[in-house]
């Protein structure tokens, strides 16, 4: 009996991620995009750095904004710096020196409090129509990466629009690399279909006036960018992903597990939160937060369940079992399943995690 609980549980935890994956891509991948963008369209931006210790990244960062194909008249980049001690800010000022014609506003903050405090004392500097978060530690794919950002802005439904990213170069694990085909698949096609629950610190953009309906970013957890776009979409704005608005990020080369379970921690935070949320927005929105929440709140334990039943049941003599705890170990050969099965356990370790630290002020990991 425990076994075929054991196998109804792997198939449960399988069956559901991969039925969403075809559903969405063969209903909405491929589809066009439903809503006109206006081309040449350039609102005020507001483009906003955080950083915490990125001595080592920010004149990098900042030559790659200024390498931005978009008008100098048009946009206003604020860093916001929380008691960097690696001398961040002091490379911050020397840039800014040197290139007087961006305009380029530093502030300081006296102590760190996270990410999203500093995003929120920036958002009060800002005069953008459009806000762009972005990452110290990311790169724009293309130079025209904030122009084709901005301009899906030209329709009154857009509220929020973010990055696809791929892991830079080949320090990348190809684990990393694994994830993110499935991913941005999914990504887009939410997208299509209504909005995305998940966004990208890298480039994540917001349209101002409805930043401030949604009180800022949240402080109480950790990811941020996510979060607010969900409110937006919640709200009944568009908050989308498109396929051509690219962005790099840099993936450390220690402490990846630690890397990936702080930042499950934060879309388990996130998914916790979004359960509270109103949803305004039309049935398709609702139906694809309940999914996202169901992967990545529930889903995880199914496999640990199931686990657990085949192990029991194979102890106690089950030769099915067996064979099915053989073919689950030995298709961690197989990279993609092995990506998923890693994933897994970082949303069940997350969740357990979450339990005593919320990691709102992270630890920084090297890139
Ligand atoms: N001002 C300020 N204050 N900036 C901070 C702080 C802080 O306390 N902590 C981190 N940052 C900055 C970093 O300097 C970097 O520019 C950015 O915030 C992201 O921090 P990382 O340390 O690179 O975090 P990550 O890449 O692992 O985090 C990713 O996931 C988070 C959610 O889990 C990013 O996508 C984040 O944007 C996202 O919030
Ligand atoms: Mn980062």
């Amino acid at each position: 009996m425990l076994e075929y609980i054991g196998l109804g549980l792997a198939l449960i935890h399988f069956g559901t991620p991969l039925s969403y994956y075809v559903y969405m891509k063969k209903k909405y991948f491929g589809k066009p995009w439903d809503m006109k963008r206006e081309e040449g369209f350039k609102p005020k931006i507001t483009v906003i750095v955080p950083t915490y210790n990125e001595a080592k990244l920010i004149e990098k960062k900042l030559d790659d904004i200024y390498a931005q194909e978009y008008p100098r008249d048009r946009l206003e980049v604020i860093l916001i710096d929380s008691a960097s001690s690696d001398g961040t800010l002091e490379i911050a000022e020397k840039w800014k020196e040197e290139h007087g014609e961006i305009n380029l506003k530093i502030i300081e903050e006296d102590s760190r409090r996270g990410k999203a405090h500093s995003l929120n004392e920036a958002l009060k500097h800002s005069t953008g129509e459009v806000v762009v978060i972005t990452d110290a530690d990311s790169f724009c794919g293309t130079r025209d990466s904030l122009r084709r950002a901005a301009e899906w802005f030209s329709d009154p439904s857009v509220g929020a629009v973010s990055c696809l990213k791929d892991p830079e170069g080949s320090e990348a694990p190809s684990i990393e690399l694994g994830y993110r085909g499935y991913y941005n698949v999914l990504r887009v096609a939410e997208s299509k279909a209504y909005s995305t629950p998940i966004f990208h610190g890298e480039l994540a953009s917001f349209r101002k006036d409805l930043l401030e309906e949604a009180e800022g970013f949240p402080v109480d957890i950790g990811s941020d960018d996510s979060h607010t776009a969900t409110k937006i979409a919640a709200m009944g704005y568009r908050a989308i992903m498109p396929e051509d608005v690219l962005c790099k990020e840099l993936v450390p080369k220690r402490g990846y597990n630690s890397w990936k379970i702080r930042r499950a921690q934060h879309l388990v935070q996130h998914f916790m939160k979004a359960m509270k949320l109103k949803v305004k927005a039309p049935k398709n929105f609702d139906r694809i937060l309940k999914v996202e929440e169901y992967l990545h709140l529930v889903n995880p334990w199914i496999l640990l369940g199931g686990a657990v039943l085949l192990s029991a049941s194979a102890i106690m003599g089950s030769l099915i079992s067996l064979i099915f705890l053989a073919l689950g170990i030995a298709l961690l050969m197989y990279k993609p399943y092995r990506t998923w099965i890693s994933m897994q356990l970082y949303l069940v370790i997350a969740a357990i995690k979450n339990l005593w630290s919320r990691e709102i002020v992270w630890e920084k990991q090297e890139k």
